[in-house]
């Protein structure tokens, strides 16, 4: 814990008393730098970034001269991941462009939990997974931060939803609406969800094969988290299997610049 000046919004900046905020594994990579690839992106030998804070939500207290679309008083939230993190301080001054008003139906701690990980969960199924009312859809890692926005997110597509995680939390899946399964079955996945339309990968490890196996014909795979070895399969091998089959194989990583919209508008 440190004390630090209180910023001072710059022109194009919005000076933010942040409410609440959330802790994302993202974090975590930020501030033991590790896996060590991730210190190419947020500082080679000592953080980049010395403040922590991806998601925030809270209250415009001042505004630069040169931003337009917020005003002292006006209720934000989102995703400082792209601009500098900072999110667990009393104030972060960010440019305008990274926040949103936030939706009065939401306290200051529920919006606080959404951008980073819903807009991967939307991202990841609409846009990656082209989501369609009618699909069985089988989320992989279905009861943490990703996986209970992408089954919420699946059934308002109309989707059939089956999330896969441990016994301990087969309740929360059958709060929010899926089919539970749980990770005991043999490879993850039982004989009724080897026939899936689209898969989210949010975490753990399988090979893709066994994915690949899952899928129906025409089916897609898409990752969003999950093992390195997870992660390097899907973007080494996915291409050339989709390419060379009718099943489409993928990986995504929701930037928070392109999550913006989604979260000030109601797109899907
Ligand atoms: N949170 C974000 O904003 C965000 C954004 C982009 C990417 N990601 C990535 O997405 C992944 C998950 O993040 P998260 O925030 O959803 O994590 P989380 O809240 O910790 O949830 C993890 C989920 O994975 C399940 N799980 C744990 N071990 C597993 C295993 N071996 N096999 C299958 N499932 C397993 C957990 O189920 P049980 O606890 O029931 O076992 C839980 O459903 C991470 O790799 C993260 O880097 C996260």
């Amino acid at each position: 814990m440190a004390d630090l000046d209180k910023p001072v919004p710059r022109d194009q900046e919005v000076l933010v008393k942040i409410h609440a905020a959330s802790v994302n594994y993202g974090n975590l990579v930020l501030l033991k730098g590790k896996p060590y690839l991730a210190r190419f992106a947020y500082g080679l030998l000592k953080p980049k970034h010395t403040v922590p804070g991806g998601d925030i939500a809270g209250q415009v207290e001042a505004v630069g001269k040169d931003v337009t679309q917020f005003r002292p008083g006006d209720n934000v939230y989102g995703d400082l991941s792209g601009c500098g993190w900072s999110g667990f301080a009393e104030y972060v001054s960010v440019p305008e462009k990274a926040l949103t008003i936030k939706p009065a139906n939401l306290t200051f701690k529920e919006a606080a939990a959404v951008p980073m990980a819903g807009v991967t969960a939307l991202q990841a199924l609409r846009n990656k997974g082209n989501i369609q009312a009618g699909q069985n859809v089988l989320i992989y890692g279905a009861s943490g931060g990703v996986g209970t926005f992408a089954v919420q997110i699946a059934k308002s597509f109309g989707a059939e939803v089956t999330g896969l995680c441990s016994t301990r939390n087969l309740d929360i899946l059958r709060t929010i609406g899926a089919d539970p399964c749980h990770r005991l079955y043999k490879g993850g996945f039982r004989q009724k969800d080897r026939e899936v339309c689209l898969i989210l990968a949010v975490n753990g490890y399988q090979p893709i094969s066994a994915y690949k196996r899952a899928l129906k014909s025409n089916g897609t795979y898409v990752l969003s988290g999950g093992s390195g070895a997870q992660f390097t399969q899907a973007m080494v091998m996915g291409p050339w299997i989709s390419f060379t089959g009718n099943k489409k194989m993928s990986s995504t990583a929701a930037e928070a610049k392109s999550g913006r919209p989604d979260l000030h508008e109601r797109t899907y």
